[in-house]
């Protein structure tokens, strides 16, 4: 392609990266990722599966969070057949701690597609594969090129701003025309031949040298390419998107403790037979497993949990421990948590709750915010014995 002379359309389709400099440019980068590459359970072989379960936890999770759970997700389930038949149970118990649990449900559903439509073969035609549960353009993108070398361009958060700080794109990067075109570039910049190594070496880039804060410029080996650089705004690209408002939420949860030490979960609806979902119990939290709580708007939240919830008919007796406030962030909600100590002498018969002791919440398929609330009911006890 000629070097565009018209210098609008540069800026809007990021084509400042001449065409006769993409050979250099690609070698650059592929011979710096050959030498720096982080050592990761992932780039072991190019197993599409392995590959998958990778790019599915690396999804808003950072690398370090994902490594254990990786390693432990894989020796329990090393094939599509043994995901797909688990216990959905035991999918989302290995889960727990991740976040953004629909990824794991996905995963299975996915697997147990595989298995029907595929006979367990892992589908290498893009359209199948955008046709299974939870996977969209870019992990489509990663696993064809990472395990096939397919040539498709990987578009995800990281290779984003590598590409807006390349070309100098400026404005909101997920905005979708610029999106759209942040495609384009990819493709065109896109190292044909080795595919899967170059998806791999843009978003190691982005994770290691052009992080969002303080880029890393000297040690990059394509600096010489940046448009952004040589413009003098490389780190202050991309530029902010509007930020979505925080959502302040607050909760009420109440730990039962009986004489034994053991505490109750409730169930996540679903696996309660004709359960319906029930807006007084926040979906975040009640989509695992976990304690009984409520939004704390409702009207005496904690006698309603001790009353509707638990069926404690002498409430008036208990008297609650307030524990120290939990607090935890998904997204764009920050949640706190009131949680509350109740002792009883034995633990009230709902349908399908479990009782275990508090520091075996955590085998339990519950999300990061109950673990939260346990281990902040642990603290309350250890703390209690030591005064008393
Ligand atoms: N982030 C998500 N997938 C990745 C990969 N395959 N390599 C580096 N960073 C990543």
């Amino acid at each position: 392609m000629k070097k565009s002379s018209n210098c609008v359309n540069k800026f809007v389709l990021g084509e400042h990266l001449d065409t006769a400099d993409l050979p250099k440019f690609r070698d650059s980068l592929l011979s710096w990722f050959q030498t720096f590459q982080r050592e990761l359970p992932w780039r072991k072989n190019r197993d599409p599966y392995r590959i998958w379960i990778s790019e599915v936890m690396l999804q808003q999770t950072r690398v370090a969070a994902v490594m254990p759970y990786y390693e432990r997700f894989l020796a329990r389930f090393p094939d599509v057949e043994s995901l797909a038949s688990a216990p959905q149970e035991e999918v989302l118990r290995l889960w727990s701690g991740l976040g953004y649990y629909s990824r794991a449900r996905n995963l299975q559903h996915a697997a147990q597609q595989i298995v029907a439509r595929h006979a367990g073969k892992f589908p290498r035609q893009r359209e199948e594969l955008l046709a299974l549960a939870g996977i969209g353009e870019y992990t489509a993108a990663a696993i064809l090129s990472i395990a096939f070398d397919e040539k498709h361009a990987v578009l995800d958060g990281n290779v984003a701003r590598v590409v807006s700080r390349l070309e100098a794109i400026r404005g909101d990067l997920r905005e979708p025309k610029r999106w759209a075109n942040l495609q384009t570039s990819a493709d065109r910049l896109l190292a044909q031949e080795s595919s899967g190594a170059w998806n791999q070496a843009m978003m190691e880039l982005g994770a290691t040298l052009c992080t969002p804060r303080a880029p890393q410029c000297l040690l990059c080996p394509v600096a010489q390419f940046c448009e952004g650089r040589k413009l003098g705004i490389a780190e202050s690209l991309p530029e902010k998107r509007k930020k979505r408002a925080v959502v302040a939420i607050q909760l009420v949860s109440v730990v039962l403790l009986d004489s034994k030490g053991d505490s109750l979960l409730l169930p996540p609806p679903a696996t309660l037979a004709g359960s319906k979902p029930d807006d007084h119990i926040p979906s975040l939290v009640a989509k695992l497993w976990h304690f009984p709580t409520v939004s704390a708007n409702l009207e005496n939240a904690f006698r309603t949990i001790l009353l509707r919830d638990l069926r404690i008919k002498n409430a008036k007796f208990v008297r609650p421990e307030l524990l120290d406030k939990v607090r935890h962030t998904v997204t764009y909600r920050t949640i706190s948590v009131a949680a509350y100590l109740v002792r009883v002498k034995r633990l009230p018969k709902i349908l399908g709750a479990k009782h275990l002791p508090l520091t075996e919440v955590h085998s339990m398929p519950v999300s990061g915010l109950t673990r939260k609330v346990a281990r902040s009911a642990v603290k309350q006890l250890s703390a209690s014995k030591t005064t008393h």
